[in-house]
């Protein structure tokens, strides 16, 4: 047996992974039978118990025909664990047969040396995968809403996860920039010209109004039309609403005709595009650096940059026979599901899914991604089985290397207001994100004036946006992604609970230690020994050795909560460490020492994982 910590696996930071090989082991060797049985080794739910557990011998009981203690005794008489942990003997058998397992205090101490390294025990891969994430996704003419918030942050948060476990990312914003309604706007624009006005000084707003009253009148043709066939009419108003419909016809018409020239790069309709594009763009890339999310221009690969794949695909689609006719429209059936993938319209015209596969080859085939995972609504979930199922059969899944690349819809919920609808206005319409997050920075700034009134005003507006932004993003983030929210200010904005503030607060706090430290003449001594006595030492530095895995599992799962619950577990240890474990009181050098390497090394954990959110931390607050 071996007692050295020091032989211990020294890349291994995570002592559940040790324990895990080493009850496997211990399971192999008692019941050979049974080796591929699962360790269950996991964080003890007690401390008082001991540090993990393992629940393997109940499973296992059943499976080989004896008692769960009985059981439990054996994997104990078998499990050398003693390079890391106490003696685990009967008496660490608790209940049915868990087996309780607590670290010696100098393989601890050595784990966390080993955490306490500039990458935090999160290694790049020798050879990284590609990942393409597909995200925000705005639309042209259109206000960036709650919506794409969640595409936005969501999108970049799993992003960057991806980016700090040393994958090769690339992010793509499927900018909805094409097709029928942006022709409407583009109609519009030009008669507005026409009439001699000037487009010099639009702004989304105005084409946010434009793009209502021309989808309006589009409805108002069908909903006119189903209304006449439906009742017939007095005179009057069967003429009334002819007219309507008229109107209605007219301006479709003349929108498909736009359409048309655009796609045939008429100078004047793609000049007016182009200033469509712009004016949207320059505001949502704006919301996106507010909200500290790494989504810029060269991640714009909007609908309109497929025109010319379009073509290409539906005839490949159909020469190949993966797509088939169907009451005059082209589809591709998918195994499973009942409705098909349309990919083209009666009238030749092409759909968002006729895109989304072109796209799907471009990401795969000239990107070569290992993976492709969409950052989008829950409601779109249909459309992405289909163009999913439609690009495997078509093979457009497959890299030129033969490697196949899987795609992943991350789909999220919708963000709901307080009466459990889809948060509006109170007038119905749906929130500007801009103004979502004014209101957010303005009910912040109340707070910290409160706080702190003697900061001077700038430093204090700067903590605002910081507090605000961080408390909409945290919010947004620290739910499951799949789940519905309900969005409410006081909560997301509190500074204790689970919220934005209160993370970037429990940095803030620690900086101040260090502050306080600095003016007693202390500095951090980045190689101090480690003395894990007190349990609140011991429950942070256990606490801080889960960091690893924490972001690992995160990044494969797709779900940014499992970061935000773990901060937030991680900063509630420091809280019950700091309350109990005085750091520059005593009169222990040694322990002083520590504690203020603990300290540290909670911080730069704390930074590194709201760093994986884009959320900037405070120096004060
Ligand atoms: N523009 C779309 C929307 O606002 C989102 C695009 C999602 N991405 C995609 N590849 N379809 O709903």
């Amino acid at each position: 047996m071996t007692t050295d910590p020091a032989t211990t696996d020294q890349t291994t930071i995570d002592p559940a992974e040790i324990l895990r090989e080493r009850f496997s082991a211990a399971i192999a060797t008692a019941f050979p039978e049974a080796a591929d049985a699962d360790p269950l080794v996991s964080p003890s739910r007690q401390a008082k118990l001991g540090d993990f557990q393992s629940n393997a011998a109940m499973p296992l009981a059943k499976r080989v025909g004896a008692k769960p203690r009985d059981v439990a005794s054996r994997i104990v008489e078998h499990l050398d664990v003693a390079d890391v942990a106490e003696p685990v003997t009967e008496a660490s058998i608790a209940g049915p047969g868990f087996i309780n397992v607590t670290l010696r205090p100098d393989a601890l101490a050595a784990f966390v040396e080993r955490l306490d390294a500039p990458e935090l025990g999160i290694e790049p891969p020798a050879t990284p995968d590609t990942v393409v994430v597909d995200l925000c996704g705005v639309n042209l003419a259109k206000q960036m809403h709650v919506g794409h918030l969640r595409s936005t942050v969501i999108g970049d948060t799993v992003a960057r996860l991806f980016e700090r476990l040393g994958y090769d990312v690339i992010r793509q914003s499927h900018v909805g920039d094409w097709g029928l309604p942006i022709a409407m706007v583009v109609q519009a624009l030009i008669d507005h010209e026409d009439a001699g006005h000037s487009l010099d000084d639009i702004g989304l707003d105005d084409l946010n109004r434009i793009y209502k009253d021309a989808q309006a009148t589009c409805k108002d043709e069908r909903v006119a039309l189903a209304s006449v066939t439906k009742y017939g009419g007095h005179p009057k108003a069967e003429a009334e609403l002819e007219g309507r419909i008229e109107h209605a016809r007219d301006a479709a018409e003349r929108a498909r005709q736009r359409l048309v020239s655009l796609q045939s790069g008429d100078e004047r309709s793609v000049a007016v595009w182009q200033r469509i594009y712009d004016v949207t763009m320059a505001a949502c890339l704006a919301t996106c650096a507010r909200l500290n999310t790494d989504v810029t221009d060269e991640h714009s690969a909007g609908e309109s940059t497929y025109r010319q794949d379009l073509h290409d695909v539906v005839t490949d689609l159909e020469t190949r026979g993966i797509a088939e006719e169907s009451d005059g429209a082209l589809v591709v059936r998918v195994e499973g599901i009942a409705e098909p993938c349309l990919i083209r319209k009666k009238d030749g015209g092409y759909l968002y899914a006729t895109t989304d596969l072109a796209a799907i080859k471009r990401r795969v085939q000239d990107m070569r991604a290992d993976r492709v995972v969409y950052v989008v609504d829950a409601r779109q979930s249909l459309h992405f089985r289909l163009a999913f199922g439609a690009a495997e059969r078509a093979g457009y899944t497959t890299r030129p290397d033969g490697a196949h690349a899987d795609l992943e819809h991350a789909a999220f919920g919708t963000v709901l207001g307080e009466d459990n609808k889809p948060l509006k206005t109170r007038s119905g319409e749906n929130i500007k994100l801009a103004d979502l997050l004014d209101e957010a920075v303005a009910r912040a700034a109340t707070t910290v004036a409160e706080k702190n009134p003697e900061l001077p005003e700038g430093e204090r507006a700067r903590i605002a946006e910081a507090v605000g932004i961080a408390a909409i993003k945290y919010t947004d983030l620290s739910t499951e992604r799949i789940k519905d929210y309900i969005f409410s200010w006081d909560r997301m904005l509190a500074f204790e609970g689970d919220t934005g503030p209160y993370l970037l607060n429990a940095v803030v706090r620690i900086t101040s230690i260090f502050r306080k430290a600095g003016e007693q003449g202390v500095a951090l001594d980045e190689r101090a020994a480690l003395v894990l006595a007190e349990p609140d030492e011991r429950a942070l530095a256990l606490t801080l050795l889960k960091y690893p895995r924490i972001v690992r599992a995160a990044g494969e799962a797709l779900e940014p909560h499992r970061v935000c619950n773990y901060l937030y577990e991680l900063a509630s240890a420091f809280s019950g460490f700091y309350e109990r474990c005085p750091v520059l009181k005593g009169d222990d050098d040694a322990v002083r020492a520590s504690r203020l390497r603990l300290c540290g090394l909670t911080k730069r954990v704390l930074c590194d994982g709201l760093e994986t959110m884009g959320i900037p931390t405070l120096e004060r607050m």
